[in-house]
């Protein structure tokens, strides 16, 4: 089986995040988010992997991922110069899939289980397609299925009246009966050729979708506020499976004086210093970065920052090289781009 990552987009709901580089590479616990959805698909036994990239910073995902040798998987970067949809996407991988089965994992979906059983389910399965789906509260931000007796009848984008709460998620499961399919397909209101219109011509031309329902927690990180929620979700995980009690993982070379105080979980990568500071619960630090007189709690800093301010610092995103010098004591919420710097 092969597999193919979603890389593009524009990133919208995240500025000034994605101002710097696509969304998929924004780091949740110290990894980009479509590193895990790498691992996933390497963990599964799926190593010839196609990324499809965008318009934004594609030379970013190239210069991360290279080859794929050092993620012990073998990369095809293959480009989608606008966001038509993820079957436009899907339909620029015909040659790189000739006639394999393969599995189509979005680069901003992150989920807890991995993917082994569904992939063993599908290999062995006659089925066209296979996907994935999850309760939730929100059901028209999603492709939506009505289903019946266990048997999916139809599957809807983004419906304004769901006809359930199951969504569908960003993992699908296709054979490559789904290129002449895509070729029928019309861009939708929101100008894509979209996966679930495609799977309900699949339908619509007699083949039967297979479905699993996921276990365990997925996120779609769309928003700074589905970020935030992913991160404290992964180092929950995290703590859970490497059986770390108090959830605190500190990289090479970090200095925390006395002072400072470290509620898990919390992730400090390495190199970094911090001094008289509060940092957790669910905090990511990233490498190099200097943190004295703080208080931070579920919120992300990325990679050599400096942060020296009595500000309690909560729910926030802050990404690379950012520097913020106060002595200010109140609560703030921040999401800021690389390198901004806040003097108050
Ligand atoms: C896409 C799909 C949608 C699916 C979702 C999962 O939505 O179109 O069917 O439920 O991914 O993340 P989008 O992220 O393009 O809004």
């Amino acid at each position: 089986m092969k597999g193919i990552i979603l890389h593009g987009g524009h990133g919208t709901r995240l500025r000034p995040l994605t101002h710097t580089g696509p969304k998929q590479l924004i780091k949740i616990a110290n990894k980009p988010m479509s590193q895990y959805v790498l691992e996933d698909l390497r963990d599964a036994g799926i190593i010839d992997i196609a990324i499809i990239i965008g318009d934004v910073y594609p030379e970013k995902v190239k210069e991360f991922y290279g080859n794929g040798k050092k993620f012990g998987v073998n990369l095809t970067y293959i480009y989608q110069n606008k966001p038509h949809g993820i079957a436009h996407a899907i339909s620029l991988c015909k040659d790189f899939i000739g006639e394999n089965k393969f599995v189509v994992y979005l680069g901003d979906n992150i989920l807890r289980t991995g993917l082994l059983s569904y992939v063993q389910k599908f290999e062995s399965s006659s089925k066209e397609a296979q996907i994935l789906l999850a309760e939730v509260e929100n059901p028209s931000a999603f492709g939506v299925v009505k289903i019946k007796d266990n048997k999916i009848l139809h599957i809807i984008e983004k419906p304004k009246e769901p006809p359930s709460n199951f969504a569908v998620i960003g993992v699908y499961f296709l054979t490559p009966k789904i290129f002449k399919i895509i070729k029928q397909l019309k861009p939708s209101w929101r100008g894509e050729l979209e996966i679930t219109e495609a799977l309900q011509l699949l339908m619509d031309s007699g083949f039967e979708l297979d479905h699993d329902y996921v276990t365990g927690w997925w996120k779609d990180t769309g928003t700074p506020n589905d970020i935030l929620h992913a991160n404290k979700l992964i180092l929950e995980s995290m703590s859970i499976e490497i059986k770390n009690t108090d959830g605190i993982f500190i990289g090479k070379n970090c200095i925390i004086d006395s002072e400072s105080k470290i509620i898990g979980p919390v992730i400090i990568d390495d190199n970094c210093v911090i001094s008289s500071s509060i940092i957790g619960p669910y905090v990511s630090i990233g490498k190099n970065s200097f943190l004295k007189n703080c208080q931070i709690k579920n919120s992300i800093i990325m990679d050599n920052c400096i942060i020296d301010t009595p500000i309690k610092i909560i729910n926030s995103i802050i990404a690379d090289e950012t520097e913020i010098n106060s002595s200010e004591s109140k609560e703030s919420t921040y999401l800021l781009g690389e390198r901004s710097k806040i003097m108050l």
